[in-house]
């Protein structure tokens, strides 16, 4: 079956709208794009060291309709037509909008102004991620669903990533077909999971960090050395750089935190903390803050890499699956490569295409996708649609 979906991001600091074609069945489909934009926040956020939540929300509602218009302009489905808008309707987008009057009015211009485009399905974010983003992108969902009477799905953020990873892009536009039980390892700003998955739908998590993220401890390191938000692409340049020279260690004892621990959690702070404690009250040379931010990552890959192996053994794992925002690490990628090539030769590792490592909205398409078609949890009404920034798997 044919179908486009709207698809819109909003968890964190990239606000992203997207129109993706689907032509059969999930998990079978080809996936065409028909038109994407995003806009990241980063720079903005960069002085506060992180996401200020606030501003976040702010940007999310003053990009969105902007993002729709040139999406739909891009997919050659923007057509000037104006339209009799209701004092109901009116009302009714005002009440959605609510907590958005600026984006309101931007958005009544765009109905009113446009025919209502060929889209069969809204996927949407809500959650997890930031609440009062996601429901930026949420309410945006629901007045779209409104005015041009579309049908909504709400998509977990984690399974978008998911999704990401086993898209080839350059290859087909299909998912690539893997086999079950699969492993997902799940890094970004706000996550560090892996989840045992036994179909798509069927999720168990079976680890997670106790405090930091791996993306958050990435950030505050680079924070640490005074280096720019975000700071897992930071820390990655002084690392290879570091290691193309042959550095010495700068600290040669960082913990691998919970590496021999019996279960399959993680925790970060502590490897945070000792980075803090060995460059405290010095002044760091550029020398320094590459063998460093080496000697960091090689610890968190070290123990990624050790725990996830330990998850495939356990289980019987034939299929691994990286994804989130951390994936994007080369190192990360090499060290995963090279060391399951070694222990586990017959594993298939997936990671996701570099544009779809970060958060996107194709991704989004993909997982609603997968709703739609029935193999996810079904649908609710619209209007019980929430955003829950603690959703989980
Ligand atoms: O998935 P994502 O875009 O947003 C969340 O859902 O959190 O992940 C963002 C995180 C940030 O913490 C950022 O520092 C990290 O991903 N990141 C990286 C790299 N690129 C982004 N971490 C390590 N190496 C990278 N190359
Ligand atoms: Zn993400």
């Amino acid at each position: 079956m044919e179908m486009k979906i709207l698809s819109i991001e909003t968890s964190a600091d990239e606000s992203a709208v997207s129109i993706v074609e689907t032509d059969g069945e999930f998990p079978t489909a080809t996936y065409t794009l028909l038109g994407n934009s995003l806009r990241t926040q980063i720079e903005m956020h960069r002085e506060y060291g992180g996401i200020f939540p606030a501003m976040a929300r702010r940007e999310h509602a003053k990009a969105l309709v902007p993002l729709l218009q040139h999406c739909l302009e891009e997919a050659e489905m923007l057509e000037v037509e104006s339209q009799e808008i209701t004092s109901t309707d009116r009302e009714h987008i005002q009440s959605i909008l609510d907590r958005e009057p600026d984006m309101t009015k931007v958005f009544l211009e765009l109905v009113e102004n446009h025919a209502r485009p060929e889209i069969d399905l809204i996927a949407v974010t809500s959650g997890p991620g930031l609440e009062p983003a996601l429901w930026v992108g949420v309410s945006f969902a629901k007045a779209l669903a409104h005015m041009w009477n579309i049908p909504v799905v709400p998509v977990n953020h984690m399974e978008g990533h998911i999704l990401a990873s086993v898209f080839d892009v350059e290859e087909d536009d299909q998912l690539a077909q893997i086999e079950f039980p699969t492993l997902s390892l799940l890094i970004s700003g706000g996550h560090t999971e892996l989840i045992l998955m036994k179909n798509w739908g069927q999720y168990k998590k079976i680890g997670q960090t106790r405090d930091d993220a791996v993306g958050e401890a990435f950030d505050k390191v680079a924070r640490l050395m005074g280096l720019p938000y975000p700071g897992g692409p930071e820390i990655g340049k002084l690392a290879s750089k570091a290691r193309q020279q042959n550095l010495p260690p700068f600290k040669d004892d960082l913990p691998r935190p919970m590496l021999h621990s019996k279960d399959f959690d993680f925790s970060f702070s502590g490897l945070k903390t000792a980075v803090r404690y060995a460059i405290e009250g010095k002044e760091l040379t550029e020398i320094d803050q590459m063998a460093i931010a080496r000697d960091f990552e090689d610890a968190v890959t070290e123990v990624l890499l050790k725990k996830t192996a330990a998850a495939v053994d356990e289980y019987g794992i034939q299929t691994v699956i990286v994804g989130g925002g951390v994936s994007a690490s080369t190192y990360i990628r090499q060290q995963f490569n090279a060391g399951f090539l070694e222990s586990h030769p017959d594993l298939q590792i997936y990671f996701p295409t570099p544009g779809l490592s970060t958060d996107n909205s194709i991704m989004i398409a993909l997982a609603g996708h997968a709703k739609a078609d029935g193999r996810l949890s079904p649908q609710g009404a619209i209007d019980s649609i929430r955003a829950d920034g603690n959703k989980s798997l």
